[in-house]
């Protein structure tokens, strides 16, 4: 049975689809059979941050309407045999996802692999709903700001009382908040909210945090999820959040605005990548 994890958001644009291709390849990596399902009907950027935008044939939601099997929509995803990609359409519109077909899908998805990470689109509405509906956890993707934090208290609302599992009275979706594009400089500066104050605010475990870097416009450009660029800050600190998905106590990093030395004090650079 796969472990299905819910990437999501309140607010649009914090990195939710970012998270979900780095964490999806992460577990792949680690040795996980892992499928990754784009959720955003009609925008469709999960296969370009993947890099497979252009062996995309049929989608989610030919699947959903038997106008294609499952194994016709998966995509093999180039670099690692484990990870498979099942894209979004461009071109319908958000309705031609049904409560049903998803549920479907994820069963027979279940029965193949070990993780189901689940793209979320931004917002409450339905497509967010039926993304987060039968998942077992959620990674709750909240930026430094008040409104992103604010978005996110709204879904964990939804995660506790529109989800499968609080309908049937289950054990609760377990909750893990991942705070991206976080910049000390600017917590420093108070331009934006620190990182104990969000994990005060939404009171939930925190299983990750990405910093802001340039590292992920660069991937994201090329298709090639950030934490496969093994030297970045932003792909190490998806590396550690994997670790700790699967169990692992690992330390938290970049939460602070590197100590310079006397040296680089000195002579200036020694920025991060
Ligand atoms: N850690 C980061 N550092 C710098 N830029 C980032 C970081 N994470 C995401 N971004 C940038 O933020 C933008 C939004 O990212 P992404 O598409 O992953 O967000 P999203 O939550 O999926 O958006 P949507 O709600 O539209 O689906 C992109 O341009 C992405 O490159
Ligand atoms: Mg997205």
């Amino acid at each position: 049975m796969a472990k299905i994890i819910v990437v999501t958001s309140g607010k649009g644009g914090v990195g939710k689809t970012t998270s979900a291709a780095a964490i999806a390849t992460g577990l792949a990596l680690r040795g996980n059979k892992t499928v990754v399902i784009d959720f955003d009907v009609g925008l469709r950027n999960l296969d370009l941050i993947m890099g497979c935008e252009r062996r995309v044939v049929y989608d989610l939601v030919n699947v959903i309407q038997g106008e294609a099997g499952l194994n016709q929509a998966l995509i093999r995803d180039k670099r690692s045999e484990n990870l498979h990609i099942l894209p979004a359409s461009q071109t319908r519109d958000k309705d031609a996802l049904t409560l049903e077909g998803v549920e479907t899908i994820l069963g027979s998805l279940s029965e193949e692999f070990d993780y189901i990470i689940c793209d979320s689109p931004a917002g409450i509405e339905r497509g967010a709903q039926l993304a987060l509906y039968f998942a077992d956890e959620a990674i709750v993707v909240t930026n430094p700001e008040v409104s992103s934090v604010r978005d996110s208290d709204r879904i964990l609302g939804l995660l506790s009382s529109k989800s499968r599992r609080a309908e049937q009275n289950r054990e609760p979706i377990k909750e893990h908040l991942l705070v991206t594009r976080y910049n000390p400089n600017r917590v420093d500066d108070g331009d934006m909210l620190n990182l104990d104050d969000i994990c005060e605010i939404l009171a939930i475990n925190l299983i990750g945090l990405i910093p802001e870097s340039e590292a992920v416009l660069r991937s994201s450009n090329q298709g090639v999820p950030v934490i496969h660029d093994d030297k970045s800050d932003a792909g190490q600190a998806y590396a550690d959040t994997v670790s700790r998905l699967m169990g692992e106590d690992v330390p938290l990093r970049f939460q602070h605005v590197p100590k310079r030395g006397l040296i680089s004090r000195m002579f200036g650079g020694g920025g991060r990548r």
